[in-house]
C-alpha cells in the first residue's frame, strides 16, 4: 500500500513500465569515477531496484561517437575518427559491465539503427517546417580551413565570464551558447583568432516552445524535480530562449538529410539523445519486444540520468524536439547530478586527475562493491562533493566490513558452529525479537521510499541501517554466552538473525550486486527473492534450510594501500606543475613512412672532447654498431667529458651530415630533459641492448 502510494506520487498514475536512460558517454576517453559516481551508479541502482520490485524496465544507453569531441581526439592521436571510437567505445563497455551497470542495451550512435532513426527525426521536424533555414556568418579558422563549431572553438562565457566555454556549452554555468557569443574566440585546432564566413544551417527555434516548456516544467514539476535542475530550467527559460542550430559543417557525424545539407552534419546533441530511442529499438529486436510503448505510451515512466552539464540538453532541447516530432512522451523526472572532485580538485581527463575505472580494478580487483557503495554514500546529489581514498578506504573499513560483513559473518559463522549449518526452528518470540522482525519489515519501504525520490546517498545509508540493527541485536542477546544456559533461546536468537541476513542479501542488490549474490550463495537463498518478499513473507530462510560456510565479504584496506594512491596523485601534481611550465604543443602528423625513413640505433661513447673555443659543443666519437663516428653534441654545459664515456646513447645515424665549427658531425644524438630542466639522454639502457640495434 505505502509501496504504490510512493510509486504513484511523482505523477498520480501507477506506471506500467520504465524506461531509464544514462547519458551516453563521449568514446574520446576512458570512464572514470565522476561518470560512475553522477551517472551510472545511481542509474543502476534504480534500475535494479525497480526490477527486484517486479517492474518492466528498459535501461538504455550507448557511445555518442559524432561531435567534436571525437574528431578533436582524433586528430590529436594521429588516427581516423573511427579508430578512436571502436577503441573506447570496447573500453568503456567493459568498464560497465566490469562494474555491474545491468544496461538492457548498450549501443553505439554510429550503428545504422541509430542514423536511421536520427535521419528521420530531422526529416520529420523539415518536412513539418519546424525548422529556420538561415545563411550566417559563423566562426571560421583561415589557416585549418575550417568552420569552427562546438570543442573546435573556446573563449570568454558571455553568460559567467569562465574563459575556456565552448562554442556550444559552457561547462561551468551550463549555459548552452551559439560559438559567435563567445568573447576572444580562439580556435582550438591552430590557436588562431577566426574570422567569419557565411554558411547555410537549420535552426530549432526554441523560442517558440517556451510556453511548452513554461507549462510542463515550471508549472509541471516544481515539487518534483531536483531543485538544482529546476532552478537552470527556470533561469533558460525566464532568460529568453533562442534559436540553435542543430546542424554543422564537419565531417564527422551523421549526414544531414535535407536538401542543401551536402557536406553537413547533424549537430551531435541533436543526434546523441535519439541515441536513446535507437538503443531501445535495438534491445527490444534482439529481445522481439515493441519498442514503441517504452517511448509513446503515457503509461511509461522515462527518466534520463545525467550530470549537471547536460540539463540544457535533456530538458530543454531533447523535449522540445520529441514534442515538435510529436508522439513521444517526455521525461518525467531528470535527476542530474552536481560533480564529483578528487581529492579537492576537478576531475580533469588531459590532467590525469581522475581515478579510471580499468586502473582501480587492476589494484583493487574484485573490489568493485567498495567503489559503488563509497561514490554512492558520497554521491553528489545536491552539492559537487569529494571523494578522497581516505573516505574510501573509511567507508569500508568502518562500514562495509564492520558493519555488514561483521554482521554476516557472526550469523554464518555461528549457524555452521551451532546447527552445522541448518537454519533452526525459532520457539517464542520475545518482545524485542517482534520488535526487530517488525523493523525490519519497514526497512524496503523506508529504502523505497529515498529510492523513488533519488536519494540514493540516504537510501544506501538506510540499507546500512539494516546490518546495524543486525549487529545491535546480535550484541544485545548475545547468542554466544546465552548457548551455555538456554540452547533452545539461542535457536530463536539466530533464527531472527538469519532473517536480517536474507533481508541484507536481497535489498542490498541494487547498492552491492556482487556481495548480494555472493551473500545469497553463502545463505543458499533463492535468486527469486524479490523486494516485496521482505516486505511481505513471514520468513525469509525457513527452518531446516541448509546455508554454507561463511566466506569473506569485504577485507580490510590498509593505510599503505591509501598511501600508494595518495602518492601516485602527489606524483601527478607535480608532473602536471612542470608541465605548466614549458608544454610544447604537439608537431604536425607525420605518416609511418615518414617516421620509417629515421634510422635510429643504440650506440656507446667511445671519447668525448670539448670543442676549443665553444661554450656548447662536446667532440664525441660514438660507436654505431655501425661505424665509429664523429659527432658534435651541443650538450657541454650539462656533462663533463670524462663522465659521458661508455655512456649508451641513442643516435639518428642517417641525418646528412653538417660542419659546425669546422667539424663535421655524422648523426645526432637524442636527448630529453629532466623535470629540473636538465639535458639528459634518451638512454637504452636494458642490459643486453647492443650497439647498432635499431629503435622503431
Ligand atoms: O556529456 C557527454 O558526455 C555527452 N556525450 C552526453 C550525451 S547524453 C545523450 F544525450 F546522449
Ligand atoms: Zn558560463
Amino acid at each position: 500500500m505505502w509501496l504504490n502510494f510512493i510509486l504513484m506520487s511523482e505523477n498520480n498514475h501507477t506506471p506500467k513500465r520504465y524506461t531509464i536512460t544514462a547519458a551516453l558517454p563521449y568514446t574520446n576517453g576512458p570512464i572514470h569515477i565522476g561518470h560512475l559516481a553522477g551517472v551510472y551508479v545511481p542509474a543502476d541502482i534504480y534500475a535494479r531496484y525497480l526490477r527486484l520490485t517486479g517492474k518492466e524496465v528498459a535501461f538504455v544507453c550507448g557511445s555518442d561517437e559524432h561531435g567534436v569531441a571525437i574528431s578533436m581526439k582524433a586528430k590529436k592521436e594521429g588516427v581516423t575518427p573511427k579508430e578512436v571510437i571502436d577503441m573506447y567505445h570496447a573500453i568503456i563497455k567493459k568498464s560497465f559491465q566490469d562494474f555491474g551497470i545491468t544496461f538492457d542495451n548498450y549501443s553505439r550512435t554510429s550503428a545504422d539503427i541509430h542514423h536511421e532513426t536520427a535521419s528521420e527525426f530531422f526529416k520529420k521536424l523539415y518536412e513539418q517546417g519546424d525548422f529556420i533555414e538561415e545563411t550566417t556568418a559563423q566562426l571560421y579558422d583561415e589557416e585549418a580551413k575550417q568552420f569552427l563549431a562546438d570543442r573546435f572553438v573556446i573563449g570568454t562565457c558571455p553568460k559567467c565570464g569562465h574563459e575556456e566555454a565552448y562554442g556550444d556549452q559552457c561547462e561551468n554555468c551550463g549555459s548552452s551558447l551559439n560559438a559567435t557569443d563567445l568573447i576572444n574566440p580562439k580556435s582550438t585546432i591552430t590557436g588562431s583568432t577566426p574570422t567569419t564566413k557565411e554558411t547555410k544551417h537549420w535552426f530549432l527555434p526554441l523560442d517558440r516552445y517556451e510556453g511548452f516548456l513554461r507549462e510542463w516544467i515550471l508549472e509541471g514539476h516544481k515539487n518534483d524535480w531536483k531543485p538544482n535542475v529546476y532552478g537552470q530550467c527556470k533561469s533558460w527559460i525566464d532568460g529568453g530562449l533562442e534559436p540553435r542550430a542543430v546542424t554543422r559543417d564537419l565531417d564527422w557525424g551523421i549526414p544531414v538529410p535535407a536538401e542543401g545539407g551536402e557536406g553537413k552534419v547533424l549537430y551531435v546533441w541533436f543526434d546523441a539523445p535519439i541515441g536513446y530511442i535507437s538503443s531501445t529499438k535495438e534491445w527490444a529486436k534482439r529481445e522481439g519486444k515493441d519498442w514503441e510503448p517504452y517511448w509513446k505510451d503515457k503509461d511509461t515512466k522515462l527518466v534520463h540520468f545525467i550530470g549537471k552539464d547536460n540539463i540544457v540538453f535533456h530538458c530543454i532541447i531533447f523535449p522540445a524536439i520529441l514534442k515538435s516530432h510529436g508522439g513521444y512522451i517526455l521525461p518525467e523526472n531528470v535527476p542530474a547530478n552536481e560533480f564529483l572532485n578528487l581529492e579537492g580538485n576537478k576531475l580533469s581527463t588531459s590532467k590525469n586527475w581522475a581515478v579510471w575505472l580499468h586502473e582501480y580494478l587492476e589494484e583493487f580487483p574484485d573490489m568493485q562493491d567498495v567503489l559503488r557503495y563509497t561514490l554512492t554514500a558520497n554521491a553528489p546529489e545536491t552539492k559537487d562533493n569529494d571523494f578522497t581514498w581516505k573516505d574510501f578506504q573509511a567507508r569500508n573499513n568502518n562500514e562495509l566490513v564492520a558493519i555488514l560483513g561483521n554482521f554476516i559473518n557472526r550469523v554464518v559463522v555461528l549457524t555452521n558452529k551451532y546447527y552445522e549449518g541448518v537454519v533452526p526452528a525459532p520457539s517464542n518470540f520475545t518482545e524485542v525479537d517482534q520488535e526487530t522482525l517488525d523493523a525490519l519489515k519497514k526497512y524496503p519501504e523506508i529504502i523505497s521510499s529515498s529510492l523513488e525520490r533519488y536519494r540514493f546517498r540516504e537510501a544506501a545509508q538506510e540499507f546500512m541501517n539494516l546490518a546495524r540493527l543486525g549487529n545491535k541485536y546480535l550484541a544485545d542477546e548475545e547468542p554466544w554466552k546465552v548457548i551455555k544456559q538456554d540452547e533452545e533461546r539461542v535457536k530463536t536468537i539466530m533464527y531472527v538473525a538469519l532473517q536480517i541476513a536474507t533481508a541484507l542479501a536481497v535489498l542490498s542488490e541494487p547498492f552491492l550486486p556482487f556481495t548480494s549474490s555472493k551473500l545469497k550463495s553463502i545463505l543458499a537463498a533463492s535468486n527469486e527473492l524479490g523486494w516485496n518478499d521482505v516486505l511481505e513473507k513471514e520468513t525469509l530462510l525457513a527452518a531446516d534450510h541448509k546455508i554454507n560456510q561463511s566466506q569473506l565479504l569485504f577485507r580490510k584496506i590498509e593505510d599503505s594501500e591509501i598511501q600508494k594512491k595518495l602518492d601516485k596523485l602527489e606524483a601527478t601534481k607535480k608532473a602536471n606543475e612542470n608541465e605548466k611550465k614549458a608544454v610544447t604543443p604537439q608537431k604536425e602528423t607525420i605518416t609511418f613512412d615518414d617516421f620509417t625513413k629515421l634510422d635510429m640505433r643504440v650506440g656507446t661513447i667511445l671519447e668525448a672532447e670539448k670543442m676549443p673555443k665553444t661554450k656548447k659543443l662536446l667532440v664525441l666519437k660514438v660507436d654505431t654498431g655501425i661505424d665509429t663516428r664523429t659527432i658534435v653534441s651541443g650538450i657541454s654545459e650539462s656533462f663533463k667529458p670524462e663522465d659521458i664515456i661508455g655512456k649508451k646513447v641513442t643516435v639518428l645515424v642517417n641525418l646528412a651530415p653538417r660542419p659546425l665549427r669546422g667539424v663535421e658531425s655524422q648523426g645526432m644524438i637524442l636527448m630529453t630533459e629532466s623535470k629540473e630542466g636538465k639535458l639528459v639522454f634518451v638512454n637504452p639502457d636494458e642490459e643486453g641492448v647492443g650497439n647498432g640495434e635499431g629503435i622503431s
